[in-house]
């Protein structure tokens, strides 16, 4: 990486062994060269699909409970078929973990699509073969100097829209609006774009959601225009657990550009530190909240994936 080149929240060390892993596809297990959908595919016509985020632990998929409610939701919600049920994705994922020989620090992208179209065109009844479902498995570290020197955000023109529009907490295929933000922002020159509200609040990143720290509270989002986040949620239900004040709330540029301390939350990164906004330095550098709160998601990680449910 050259100094120029903007930090992502999702860098991971480089890998030799993922330039030969092998990805699901619909059943088959194949070396990623062979990995193939159709591009008659509803996914890479439309974008219409949805996929999951997950990290493999000593084996165990973290918070799988969590990710497959926000999957077959969504799939409910537009009425895609997933074809399978929880069972079904949590065979799928052990087969293609086992095919790689991966047991930890490994991320899966779980992307299901409305399937292969007999016409180029959108209406979903064209979608006539069933789910494509593809799952690839990554070797994956996030860099260390990420977490040492944190990332720099930028406000973006680019909002969050409203539900009615394109729901927020659709993990879509078409991921649009957040490439342009994340676009706006690399042009702005920082690493990833903080993207407001319809009204102007402050709402979450392009990519991660987002958190601040202001006099020991811990503030976030109502959660009304943002990725319903599986960490966004542990980190929430773990500080009203440990006695951090925390609150979902509106609140404003203003605020954030004189926190404490702020962070982004996701499930590669979990806790992500925000070094500054918009050129403005965040706090003095010192991040004992996130610390606290780093060590005991950690902690969670540990016992979520020492539980059998999720074996
Ligand atoms: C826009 C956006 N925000 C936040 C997140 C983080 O969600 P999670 O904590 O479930 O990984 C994601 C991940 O998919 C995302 O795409």
């Amino acid at each position: 990486m050259t100094q120029d080149t903007p930090l992502t929240t999702h860098d991971s060390d480089e890998d030799v062994r993922n330039r030969d892993i092998k990805i699901y596809v619909n059943g088959d297990i194949v070396h990623r060269d062979d990995a193939k959908v159709s591009v008659y595919d509803s996914g890479f016509m439309l974008g219409d699909g949805m996929w999951e985020g997950m990290r493999l632990y000593d084996g165990v998929w973290a918070f799988f409970d969590e990710h497959m409610d926000r999957l077959f939701n969504s799939c409910k919600a537009v009425s895609l078929d997933v074809g399978m049920d929880k069972a079904g994705i949590l065979d799928a994922l052990t087969q293609t973990a086992k095919a790689n020989g991966m047991t930890t620090d490994v991320h899966c992208r779980l992307m299901l699509t409305r399937g292969v179209k007999v016409k180029p065109f959108q209406h979903p009844s064209l979608s006539r073969t069933g789910p494509t479902l593809v799952i690839i498995m990554e070797h994956s570290k996030p860099v260390d100097g990420l977490h040492k020197k944190g990332i720099r955000l930028a406000t973006v023109p680019q909002v969050r829209g409203l539900p009615m529009s394109q729901d927020a907490k659709y993990n879509s295929h078409s991921k649009l609006n957040c490439v342009v933000a994340c676009l706006q922002a690399e042009q702005a020159g920082a690493d990833e774009g903080l993207m407001l509200d319809p009204h102007g609040f402050v709402n979450t990143t392009n990519a991660c959601n987002f958190f601040i720290v202001r006099r020991g509270e811990v503030w976030t989002s109502t959660g009304d225009y943002c990725m319903n986040g599986v960490t966004r949620q542990k980190v929430i239900d773990l500080c009203r657990a440990n006695g951090i004040p925390v609150f979902e709330k509106n609140y404003s540029l203003y605020e954030a550009y004189g926190a404490d301390e702020a962070f982004l939350t996701g499930t590669f990164g979990a806790q992500t530190p925000v070094a500054e906004i918009d050129g403005k330095p965040i706090g003095t550098g010192d991040r004992p909240v996130m610390a606290k709160i780093q060590a005991i998601y950690k902690q969670l990680i540990q016992e979520n994936t020492a539980s059998p449910a999720s074996h």
